[in-house]
């Protein structure tokens, strides 16, 4: 089946941008929030970052107007019962996903491809949660998503390779890299990922060497484009806090096991670039 139009449920950091890489691509795109404030919000981000590339010469005032009429907000269900691929993008709690897979099932044609964006939690399970566990996989994005290349498409034991070939098809369609995984907790990045960066807060929480001289480290020693401590800012530390501790309930090894300084910066509220606070101040541009 060929993909025409595209639902996204959930226009936060990752829902936005996905909605935004879809429409960006020539994707009639519809994009679900619960209510109209977070809508504004996500539109908001978007038309943010649509400008930005208007003021850096890398897309036109009237692409970016025409862009934008081809991407509709609803805070309804069913404006998505049309759409050939719904990506599901909200917060990572198994019981709301559980309700807004129920619902979308029920609104949706049975042929309709539904994606999930979960970075942690099982494809395998989240599929269960519908009738249409062979139309079902993993896409999942990197944050930001408009800049980062890659998408992970993840397949279970049950989802057909027709249905990850359309996927697939689409995801290079909108510009990105395709990765193929299995159903496995955290798949390939965040399974090599947070395990790196819950060691550089264990080496910060020891005293080994301050905030500035480990991001350095691995920024200039191996050239990645940010430090483990403001890549987890910039994820949010709760995020990563949530997603290692998934991870460590899968595995039960300890490289999984968030650290206490990170649990109690997340209870502290400290979650980085979201609360203006983490490891960095955020307050201040760039982050002291
Ligand atoms: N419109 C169009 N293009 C834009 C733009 C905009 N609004 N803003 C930036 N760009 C372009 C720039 O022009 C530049 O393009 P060129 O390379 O052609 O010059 C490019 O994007 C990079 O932009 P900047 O120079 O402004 O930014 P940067 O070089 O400082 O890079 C970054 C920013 C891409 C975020 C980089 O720091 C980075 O890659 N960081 C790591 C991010 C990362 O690891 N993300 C994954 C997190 S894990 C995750 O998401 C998954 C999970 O489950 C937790």
């Amino acid at each position: 089946m060929a993909i025409r139009k595209v639902g996204v449920v959930g226009c936060g950091l990752m829902g936005s941008g996905i909605a935004q890489v879809s429409v960006q691509a020539g994707f009639p795109t519809v994009v679900r929030e619960v209510s109209q404030p977070l809508l504004d919000k996500g539109f908001a981000a978007i038309r943010k970052f649509l400008q930005g590339g208007v003021e850096k010469g890398k897309l036109a005032q009237a692409d970016m107007e025409k862009t934008l009429a081809n991407l509709t907000g609803t805070i309804e269900i069913r404006d998505l019962a049309d759409c050939d691929l719904v990506v599901e993008a909200v917060s990572e709690d198994r019981a709301l996903k559980r309700e807004l897979l129920g619902a979308l099932d029920a609104a949706c044609r049975a042929e309709t491809l539904f994606a999930s964006n979960t970075s942690s939690l099982s494809i395998t399970e989240l599929a269960t949660f519908t009738k249409r566990p062979e139309r079902f996989l993993g896409l999942h994005f990197f944050n930001p998503v408009p800049l980062m290349k890659l998408v992970e498409v993840v397949s279970t034991l049950r989802s057909a390779p027709a249905a990850v070939r359309e996927a697939s098809d689409w995801c290079r369609a909108i510009g990105k890299t395709v990765v193929s995984v299995g159903d496995s907790t955290g798949f390939v990045v965040n399974r090599l990922l947070i395990p790196y960066m819950l060691d550089a807060i264990r080496v910060y929480e020891q005293g080994l060497a301050s905030r500035d001289d480990i991001d350095n480290a691995m920024k200039l020693g191996c050239g990645y484009p940010m430090g483990p401590l403001l890549l987890g800012d910039y994820v949010g530390l709760d995020t990563t806090c949530s997603i290692a501790g998934i991870m460590f309930d899968e595995f039960r090894e300890p490289r999984f096991a968030p650290p206490p300084l990170l649990k109690r910066m997340v209870l502290a509220g400290q979650h980085g670039r979201k609360t203006g606070r983490g490891f960095y101040d955020w307050s201040t541009n760039p982050p002291s």
